[in-house]
């Protein structure tokens, strides 16, 4: 007889991007007329950069010849992709961080949901609240997790760090040790950041503790302020307590391509043991490596005209947060976030639930965004804008809700 894996069945409802998705098509189901925008999951919308299509089609050529065709990619990820990666993304910012120390993947979302496999199973984990579901529903499969208290939405045996309007939603350090720390930075999805000094706060108390770092890094390219770090290995001894792990989905719109990369210091330690052996032998063992196409696509990212491309799709991202933050902020909502990260944070009108909010604003302005109570308790009364739409809409969208 079998048995389903226990841990899965605690995990309460769907995974929310799912639920958010579910009740918009119940909507046009309902209202087959409706224009709705979707300002909800953080997908991009913007096709991809000429220099990574010339790329992806070069690649597939080579794929046609004997010559040059390629059949497995190393654990890893191919050399070129992790040379320019060190160089370009850690060197050049006084980071130390070698090409074998970074495994090339098919996207962040992944490596942030199988991490924790090589942790054990009593640590203890910490979150941002509001944070990005992924961390904490991987951990409860992991069974890592406790009990699951319906009342207040949150676990037994997880640590979670408000982060609110008080706090600036920056994370304050626990009151109970943890083991495993998450954070993201740029954040999803409050948007907010931390300075370069804050963050040092975090890596000296992860050393001090013996705890992990987990830093998503996911939104590094929508930085605009300095003194906001770009990489945790901007601070010192991040080497010995932080894993990092980066997304090419949002600075190069590859939600639909699929390319990402972590990065294991070989000086991190789980005890005695080399975290980067322990995901090197989960690299090699689970995984055959990012396509050869898409790699090459990745390269073209760090090319000059790769540069100069994408600076200018993140700008139009940006604009559209500035439009939406502006934009609301008009009509009278509290608003945060839309200045280092894609995403705006709102206070919902008149004491409204998140979910309250989100069918109102279905109803009556035919946009969809997401709930903050989607990502922790403390997101409750807040909901979340993605400037990744087309900015057409993006304009659309904010006229109909200052109309609301
Ligand atoms: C989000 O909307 O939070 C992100 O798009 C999710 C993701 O990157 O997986």
């Amino acid at each position: 007889m079998v048995w389903p894996n226990e841990d899965y069945l605690k995990l309460p409802g769907s995974y929310l991007f799912s639920t958010v998705a579910r009740k918009q098509r119940e909507f046009s189901a309902a209202h087959p007329d409706a224009k709705i925008i979707r300002l909800s999951i953080g997908d991009v919308t913007q096709p991809l950069a000429p220099v990574i299509i010339d790329a992806l089609h070069k690649a597939v050529d080579e794929m046609a010849s004997a010559e040059t065709f390629k059949g497995y990619a190393p654990d890893l990820g191919y050399e070129f992709l992790r040379n320019v990666i060190s160089e370009k993304d850690y060197k050049a910012r006084g980071c130390d961080i070698a090409p074998d120390e970074i495994f090339v993947s098919d996207g962040a979302k992944g490596d942030c949901g199988n991490i924790q496999e090589i942790f054990a199973r009593d640590c203890k984990v910490a979150v941002c609240d509001p944070v990005y579901p992924v961390y904490v529903d991987t951990n409860v499969m992991a069974g890592r997790t406790g009990t699951y208290d319906e009342k207040t939405g949150t676990w037994s045996d997880v640590i979670y760090m408000p982060c609110t309007a008080a706090n600036g939603f920056a994370p304050e350090l626990p009151k109970t040790v943890p083991d495993l720390i998450y954070l993201c930075f740029p954040n999803n999805p409050t948007g907010a950041t931390i300075t370069k000094d804050q963050l040092q706060v975090w890596v000296d108390y992860a050393n001090k503790e013996g705890a992990v770092i987990i830093y998503d890094a996911a939104y590094e390219a929508y930085i605009s302020e300095e003194n906001v770090p770009h990489s945790i290995y901007e601070c010192e001894g991040a080497r010995e307590c932080a894993i990092e792990i980066h997304s090419f989905s949002k600075n190069a719109g590859f939600t639909g391509v699929r390319l990402g990369y972590t990065v294991i210091p070989k000086d991190l330690k789980a005890g005695n043991v080399q975290l980067h052996s322990l995901w090197a032998r989960r690299h090699g063992t689970k995984y055959n490596g990012a396509p050869y196409i898409i790699q090459k696509a990745g390269e073209a990212v760090y090319t000059p005209e790769g540069q100069a491309q994408l600076k200018e799709q993140v700008a139009y991202y940006m604009k559209n947060a500035a439009t939406i933050r502006e934009g609301l902020a008009a009509a009278g909502y509290t608003v945060s976030g839309g200045v280092n990260a894609p995403y705006i944070w709102l206070q919902t009108p008149n004491n409204m639930t998140s979910w309250e909010f989100f069918d109102y604003l279905l109803e009556k302005a035919n946009v969809v965004g997401t709930p903050g109570s989607g990502f922790g308790p403390s997101g409750e009364h807040y909901f979340r804008l993605t400037a990744f739409g087309s900015y057409e809409n993006t304009v659309e969208a904010i006229e109909r809700i200052k109309k609301m």
